[in-house]
């Protein structure tokens, strides 16, 4: 294992080399084309190329090759089953904790190889923090979920000011100023949720990755996030999975549609990207038809 004080050299430095590192534009290998027309010099994030993940003897994602750009909304959206989670999981190495998991092809932060033999995965989730779809706050007090990461990370400065910082920045402040000691399991759902976007804020990301973090709210709760989202913006790169195709719509800057192809043989589906542009084209002039047909909702 790599000494912890080599990767944050490593990765505090990601800045300075993404010249030296980043590889040409993505080429998409069937098409020949661009995978990510129309981008420009925008700043890349995440490079994709050729990724594809197993488990066990199960290719769950193929060969995704795209472009993720620095403080966009990235949606990914698709039928259930064709690999987003599993693809979303690969940004900060989440699948590392499923065993089965097998992750080949590149992935590149900033352009840093995410799977390099010097990088830290811990490190790596602390720049690109995750929110479920449930919400998962500990059993603890409000104040205490959102101190938890600064604290095992030993974050310097002012507790009380990161805290309330981060539920600011999560528009929960006002709803919880005082009551911060209370436990977190005594908030509204959608509360809760803001609540693990809080937590993951305070150890100050560059990422936020979001499994369909509103499938378990009501709308009004899930209007909140999503204007919390446009707000986030701002600031961090969000990456969303949602089968929600109005939210896709509503709330992000590029759409990656992905469906799943089935194996006749071994009845296994397998994830392919499909289609990745400007949400506004996926949705009102899509390139492929079965785009088109899932963005209607006429499948087949
Ligand atoms: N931990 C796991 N072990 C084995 N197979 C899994 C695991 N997680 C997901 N899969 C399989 O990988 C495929 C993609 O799943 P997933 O990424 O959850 O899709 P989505 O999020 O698009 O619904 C599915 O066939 C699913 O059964
Ligand atoms: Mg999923």
């Amino acid at each position: 294992m790599p000494s912890r004080q080599t990767t944050n050299e490593t990765l505090s430095s990601t800045d300075r080399r993404v010249a030296a590192l980043a590889p040409g534009p993505p080429v998409n290998i069937a098409t020949g084309q661009a995978a990510d027309p129309g981008a420009g010099e925008r700043e890349v994030t995440f490079r994709l190329e050729g990724v594809s993940v197993r488990y066990g003897e199960a290719l769950a994602v193929k060969d995704v090759t795209m472009d993720i750009h620095h403080k966009d909304i990235t949606a990914l959206i698709g039928p259930s089953g064709c690999g987003k989670s599993t693809l979303l999981r690969c940004l900060n190495r989440m699948n590392d904790l499923i065993p089965s998991a097998r992750v080949s092809g590149r992935l590149w932060y900033h352009g840093e190889d995410v799977y390099g033999p010097k990088v830290d995965p811990v490190q790596v989730r602390k720049l690109i923090g995750m929110v479920f779809q449930k919400p998962n706050p500990f059993p603890k007090s409000i104040y205490d979920n959102v101190a938890f990461g600064p604290r095992t990370t030993g974050m310097k400065g002012d507790m009380d000011e990161i805290v309330e910082r981060a539920l600011r920045s999560a528009a929960l402040w006002d709803e919880v100023k005082d009551r911060l000691k209370e436990n977190a399991y005594g908030m509204s759902g959608g509360q809760q949720q803001r609540l693990c976007i809080a937590r993951c804020i305070a150890t100050e990301p560059d990422v936020i990755l979001m499994d369909e973090p509103c499938s378990a709210l009501d709308p009004i709760s899930t209007a909140r996030i999503e204007d919390l989202m446009h707000e986030l913006k701002e600031q961090y790169t969000i990456v969303i999975v949602t089968h929600n195709m109005q939210q896709a719509a509503r709330v992000s800057d590029r759409t990656a549609f992905f469906t799943a192809e089935v194996d006749e043989a071994t009845d296994v589906r397998t994830g392919v990207l499909v289609e990745y542009d400007r949400t506004e084209k996926v949705f009102s002039n899509p390139g492929d038809e079965r785009t088109e047909n899932y963005v209607t909702g006429r499948f087949g």
